[in-house]
């Protein structure tokens, strides 16, 4: 199809009569971080799924290169197993048992549970058990992490800290991201790429590209800049173009 790691190609679909995504394209590069964001029902969730496979458009091409994995708003562990088994599960790929039980401490390490292995998931916090989450998505053998609303069930605090401890992970486990979220800070910090839809049926309105390391404190001055800019186009906030003018490129 092309060189791209993940492309939507003139993507068109509805449900019953209700027209969701209406010619969409969308390309992503190897290793990149992209977050959409946009108006409730716009059909953010549609278009993970429609990447991840699990839905199949009514028209268009999906080129996908690579093994996607989801992670949802709530944690999908599993209630009977322990930290350490839940995490155990995204390691079956790996044949050799040492191995696996390196990578699984390696993990624990990466999201600062050690001690909490034979933990259950009722016994975690909502952010202990998102990182769990986390883990085991970072522990699978895929390429892509596809992210719908990870973090918007924690609180404000936990979500700061997710953020950074997302960058952190990602920095040691690189992986492509696609972020579909409601939290325009959320995006600012943390992608490289953020596309901003219309209402339904989905359309790129523009997109902002943030030519920034991460982990991103939350008062860097671009990413204050980008907060602003996407507050405009998501007509929240007055026009700043007279501060800056060379962030936004229209799609
Ligand atoms: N399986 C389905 N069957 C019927 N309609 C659906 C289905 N999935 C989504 N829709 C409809 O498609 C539209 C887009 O839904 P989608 O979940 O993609 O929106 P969203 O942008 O993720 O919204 P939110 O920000 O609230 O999560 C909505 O009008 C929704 O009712
Ligand atoms: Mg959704």
């Amino acid at each position: 199809m092309n060189d791209k790691l993940l492309c939507l190609d003139d993507i068109s679909h509805s449900f019953g009569g209700v027209e969701v995504i209406r010619r969409f394209s969308l390309d992503i590069e190897p290793g990149e971080f992209v977050a959409i964001v946009g108006p409730s029902g716009c059909g953010k969730t549609t278009i993970l799924n429609i990447l991840s496979g699990f839905v199949r458009p009514a028209s268009g091409r999906v080129g996908c290169e690579g093994r996607a994995r989801m992670v949802y708003q709530h944690d999908g562990l599993f209630p009977w197993l322990t930290v350490a088994e839940n995490i155990a599960l995204g390691l079956r790929h790996i044949g050799d048992p040492a191995e696996r039980d390196r990578q699984a401490a390696d993990l624990l390490e990466l999201i600062r549970l050690r001690g909490f292995e034979g933990h259950y998931p009722h016994q975690l916090s909502g952010g202990m058990r998102q990182r769990v989450e986390l883990a085991r998505a970072l522990a699978g053998d895929t390429d892509i992490l596809l992210m719908d609303e990870p973090f918007s069930a924690l609180d404000y605090l936990t979500r700061l800290r997710m953020r950074r401890e997302l960058a952190l992970m990602l920095e040691e486990r690189p992986r492509t991201v696609v972020l579909v979220t409601h939290d325009i800070e959320e995006a600012a910090q943390l992608a490289d790429r953020v596309i901003v839809l219309s209402d339904r049926p989905a359309r790129i309105r523009c997109e902002l590209r943030l030519d920034l390391a991460r982990p991103r404190d939350l008062t860097h001055p671009e990413v204050v800049d980008g907060i602003h800019r996407l507050l405009f186009e998501l007509g929240l906030e007055e026009d700043r173009s007279d501060v800056r003018g060379d962030v936004f490129v229209d799609a």
